[in-house]
């Protein structure tokens, strides 16, 4: 089994921490490493590969400094010009494995996640790897149990329906990714979804089957994109003249919801993502306020918020569920619950230069 780290995202939702130069994944945000170097280390174990990390060019000379400092290195790194999103980053580092004659297991894994019970993770692991030595294309579902706007949704059909999927495994009956607010309450009110966790595992030659059924101008798109990058000893230079014809599209959109092969293993190791400043409050611990206070922060009758200072102090008086983040440059006040939106702040900066 080899993890595939997709590290390109730009994280732009935990702005203004998170910069293009310096994403989110490459920051400590939970703890003394940075999100990167926590999704590496929970793999170290017996009967795991080396990773393939397939992020931005600009970006490997962090990879390389992260990597280094905890004492692991790539097996190989694929290095975008720029992003075209997950489904083809996923693309070729499959059918680079497949030109190498390997046509292994792939663990997808995002770069920004948290897991603490690692245990647990290797037992949804195992059950998952015997589904996709069946050929299943594996999703890794945590039970959804409020109306997230920024997961895909999964319902999973009853064990007897299972297809002769291995005990433990679901057949996927939809797949909805990233649905408006009132279609994620309905799926949490109906009950028996998953959000997907976004960590995936199956064959190359499976995925890329897929792909090519329901997205041929990607897969069409990356194949003549491998031929034309420049490959050196554990090293891909993605070509981007033809990389900037590739569809922008998620694997989730390209792939997930529209395979039949999909299925979905639990998965309670206590994951969460931190996607957003509101689910970076929910996995710390609060003070007695419900408050989540980082760097010289004071506050008065204000309660369940965030605020991070990094350069200057920052007091907060009679608020509520607010997020505040200071930085040398930037200073970002949002509502919890608008926080999605914070990427959409991002994109309005960058048109206006
Ligand atoms: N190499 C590469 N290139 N990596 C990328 C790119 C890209 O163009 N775009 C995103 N990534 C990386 C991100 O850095 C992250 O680690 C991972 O791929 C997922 O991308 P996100 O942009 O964070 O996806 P999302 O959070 O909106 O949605 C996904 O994750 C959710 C769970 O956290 C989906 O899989 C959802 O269905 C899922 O619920
Ligand atoms: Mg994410």
């Amino acid at each position: 089994m080899i993890p595939v780290i997709l590290s390109g995202g730009s994280g732009s939702r935990l702005w203004p921490l998170s910069r293009k130069l310096y994403p989110k994944q490459f920051l400590a945000l939970t703890g003394e490493q940075s999100l990167f170097q926590q999704t590496l280390q929970r793999l170290a174990f017996e009967g795991m590969q080396k990773p393939i990390v397939v992020c931005n060019l600009d970006h490997r000379f962090i990879v390389n400094e992260q990597l280094a400092k905890i004492g692991s290195h790539a097996q190989s790194m694929l290095l975008e010009p720029f992003g075209r999103n997950t489904a083809p980053a996923v693309a070729m580092a499959a059918l680079q494995l497949l030109a190498e004659g390997r046509d292994e297991l792939m663990l997808i894994l995002p770069a920004d996640h948290v897991i603490n019970d690692e245990l647990n993770l290797r037992k949804a692991l195992e059950l998952a790897r015997a589904a996709a030595e069946e050929g299943e294309m594996v999703l890794f579902g945590v039970p959804a149990d409020k109306p997230e706007t920024g997961f895909g949704y999964i319902k999973a059909g009853r064990s007897e329906e299972g297809d002769g999927l291995v005990p433990g495994a679901y057949r996927v009956t939809q797949f909805v990714e990233k649905p408006d607010a009132l279609r994620a309450s309905e799926f949490v009110r109906s009950g028996g979804y998953y959000w997907n966790s976004g960590m995936f595992l199956f064959r190359a030659s499976r995925f890329l089957d897929e792909l090519r059924n329901h997205e041929p101008d990607i897969y069409d798109t990356c194949v003549l994109t491998l031929e034309r990058s420049k490959a050196t000893v554990g090293m891909l230079t993605i070509d981007a003249g033809t990389f900037e014809c590739c569809p922008d599209n998620s694997i989730d959109y390209a792939v997930m919801e529209k395979t039949a092969r999909a299925c979905v293993v639990p998965l309670a190791a206590g994951w969460s993502d931190v996607g957003s400043w509101s689910s970076l409050w929910d996995v710390h611990e609060k003070d007695s306020d419900g408050n989540v206070l980082k760097g010289d922060v004071v506050t008065h009758s204000s309660q369940n918020s965030f605020v991070h200072g990094t350069s200057k102090l920052v007091t907060l008086i009679g608020m509520s569920d607010v997020v505040v983040v200071e930085t040398k440059d930037a200073v970002m006040v949002a509502h919890k619950d608008a926080v999605q939106d914070v990427k959409k702040m991002v994109n309005l900066l960058d048109a206006q230069g």
